[in-house]
């Protein structure tokens, strides 16, 4: 099965970007954000770079870790919705950079430049031959040691988006997340599925180092 094409997936984004970021205000006091933010925090604390969110959406996680956890440190988000670039850009103001892009293909980020990438309910949008150009481009742009934090809906077959969307989005079984991660060349360092609350599919959270 294939995933539905960038411009396609960007549609349903342009539309929905609004919606997305007020159901955001809320999710984004669950814990399992500021639990992933605190814990890469306390990683990459002491080690320069760039926090490249590489598929920001509202940039709710990138405003959660300006305010709580280093408002010093060098912020990005990529998103391909250039709504969801302009409303993550009015809630960070100067604290971070943006750019509408695809995750897929950072060009513009130098080798070894990021401390760090975090990927959010994102994964679903790209086959796995993609997603492992992705994560290989992710790679790519981090220092040795460097933190990769993933979160994807976990299974096998497309997500049913009902009536709101006929695009086609995929999920990924554990074992198939774990060795594409795996073959991009990162040390796995946790991976746990979860539910995720208001929702009838489990999350694989899965955290790496360069
Ligand atoms: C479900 S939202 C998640 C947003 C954010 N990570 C969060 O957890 O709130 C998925 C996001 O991925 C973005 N996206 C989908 N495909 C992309 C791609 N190829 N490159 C960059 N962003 C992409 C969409 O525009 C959307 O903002």
């Amino acid at each position: 099965m294939k995933a539905s094409a960038p411009d396609e997936v960007c549609e349903l984004y342009e539309a929905s970007a609004d919606w997305y970021s007020e159901m955001m205000d809320s999710e984004i006091d669950l814990p399992l954000y500021s639990d992933t933010l605190g814990r890469l925090h306390h990683k990459i604390e002491k080690m320069q770079g760039t926090l490249i969110d590489t598929a920001c959406g509202s940039g709710h996680m990138l405003k959660m870790y300006h305010d709580r956890y280093d408002k010093n440190r060098s912020l990005l988000g990529i998103d391909l919705s250039p709504r969801m670039v302009a409303i993550a850009s009015d809630r960070l103001g100067s604290s971070a950079q943006f750019q509408a892009a695809d995750m897929r293909d950072l060009n513009s980020i130098e080798d070894g430049s990021a401390v760090a990438v975090i990927n959010f309910f994102a994964l679903h949008h790209l086959d796995s031959e993609d997603a492992y150009r992705a994560l290989c481009e992710w790679n790519r742009v981090l220092q040795p040691n460097g933190q990769l934090v993933i979160a994807t809906w976990e299974g096998a077959g497309a997500i049913d988006y009902g009536d709101e969307s006929d695009i086609v989005a995929l999920r990924y079984r554990a074992d198939e997340i774990v060795s594409l991660v795996d073959k991009a060349g990162f040390n796995i360092t946790r991976s746990d599925v979860e539910p995720v609350e208001g929702f009838s599919m489990d999350a694989i959270y899965l955290e790496g180092t360069k």
